[in-house]
């Protein structure tokens, strides 16, 4: 989109997060970014996505911009991470463009108004829309019992999940468990260890399915597991390495499928000066794609039948999104390629996937 080749310059003046809230403000006005909406449905269990792109976690954290997202064409967004209370997040420096990699590096860290706010505001925008766009909760335990750790935390962790998903459920077409930010030390160790599946997701699963039943639902709301795009020591996934991780949810049903992946710790590691060895933060963007690629490679043989496999990382031209599809992606999301792209970008994936199916 010409105009904003013109506009980036002047938004790459300022440092990355007030660009983010200027884009935000930006999304307010009342644009079809993307043109008209891509049409390509894909029903899933009686989901019915209006189109295969969607806006990834992290870019409306707060559901404030809803609307806005709509109006850019894309088939659903997944919102938060949301945590129970207002958390600021992690200290600056903690967010920074990469333009030369056309990738971003962040630390944030979860910053959150809380839930109560967060559903209320997914719940009017439920009574308003008319887009047919699907509202995805993505949602993780606080940062500040992670950082505290101690015994009986997973067991706050899990309660902190099961009020989430409580209080989330009524305005969610669906839910994304995340532990697998880098931001939040301790987080991706609850994602590694033993009692991920048992101790945090089939609880939530199992609330929802409850959820389900009192309400009356047509259809089981999904849970959906988001994943990183490398192992605990920051090394890609491998079959021998992701193989151990997915197993174990396809054995009890545990959940309904895959996120896959979110920012990359390795990366970030090798490619930002200075981001700190305690907590070097995680990139996404361009570099990320051969990582995002090569995980849902090995998914879409690991998945079990009839799981959703969401694909996310480094989708930077639309021929990016035809990539994750075809290697195994039911759906896409973007991120770092629309802050770079402008918000014309999904709608231009989602057209890419519509004439390729
Ligand atoms: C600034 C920023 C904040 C993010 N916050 C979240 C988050 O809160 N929860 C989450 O699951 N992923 C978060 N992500 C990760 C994205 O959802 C996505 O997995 C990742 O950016 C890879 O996609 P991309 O290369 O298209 O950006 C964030 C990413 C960025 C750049």
């Amino acid at each position: 989109m010409d105009w904003y080749r013109r506009v980036f310059p002047l938004v790459r003046c300022l440092p990355a997060e007030p660009a983010h809230t200027l884009g935000h403000w930006m999304l307010r006005a009342p644009v079809a970014w993307g043109g008209s909406r891509p049409r390509d449905p894909f029903v899933w269990r009686g989901l019915e996505f209006p189109n295969r792109v969607g806006i990834a976690a992290g870019f409306d954290k707060n559901a404030q911009v809803l609307a806005g997202i709509a109006r850019m064409g894309v088939g659903f967004v997944e919102v938060g991470t949301i945590v129970t209370e207002p958390w600021s997040g992690n200290p600056a420096p903690r967010m920074r463009r990469l333009e030369g990699q056309r990738a971003i590096w962040n630390r944030l860290g979860f910053p959150s108004e809380g839930v109560e706010t967060v559903a209320a505001r997914l719940a009017a925008f439920r009574r308003d829309d008319r887009s047919g766009m699907l509202l995805a909760s993505n949602v993780a335990p606080h940062p500040r019992t992670v950082k505290a750790g101690g015994p009986g935390f997973v067991a706050q962790a899990r309660d902190e999940l099961l009020r989430l998903g409580r209080t989330l459920h009524a305005a969610s077409d669906l839910f994304v468990v995340n532990l697998s930010s880098p931001n939040t030390q301790g987080l991706r160790d609850l994602l590694y260890g033993p009692g991920f599946r048992d101790e945090l997701v089939l609880p939530l699963r199992k609330l929802l399915r409850e959820l389900d039943r009192e309400t009356g639902h047509s259809r089981a709301t999904p849970l959906l597991v988001k994943l990183p795009p490398e192992d605990a020591s920051g090394t890609p996934w491998t079959e021998e390495t992701l193989a151990p991780q997915v197993e174990p949810f396809c054995q009890a049903e545990a959940c309904d499928g895959f996120v896959a992946v979110n920012t990359s710790i390795g990366l970030a590691r090798a490619q930002v000066p200075g981001a700190g060895a305690d907590l070097p933060g995680g990139l996404s963007g361009a570099p990320l794609r051969p990582l995002a690629e090569s995980a849902l490679r090995l998914l879409a043989t690991l998945r079990c039948e009839g799981q959703l496999l969401i694909g996310v990382g480094g989708i930077d031209q639309p021929e990016d999104a035809l990539r994750l599809h075809e290697a195994g992606a039911d759906l896409v999301e973007v991120y770092s390629g629309m802050i770079y792209g402008g918000p014309g970008f999904p709608a231009r994936c989602a057209r890419a996937l519509a004439g390729a199916a």
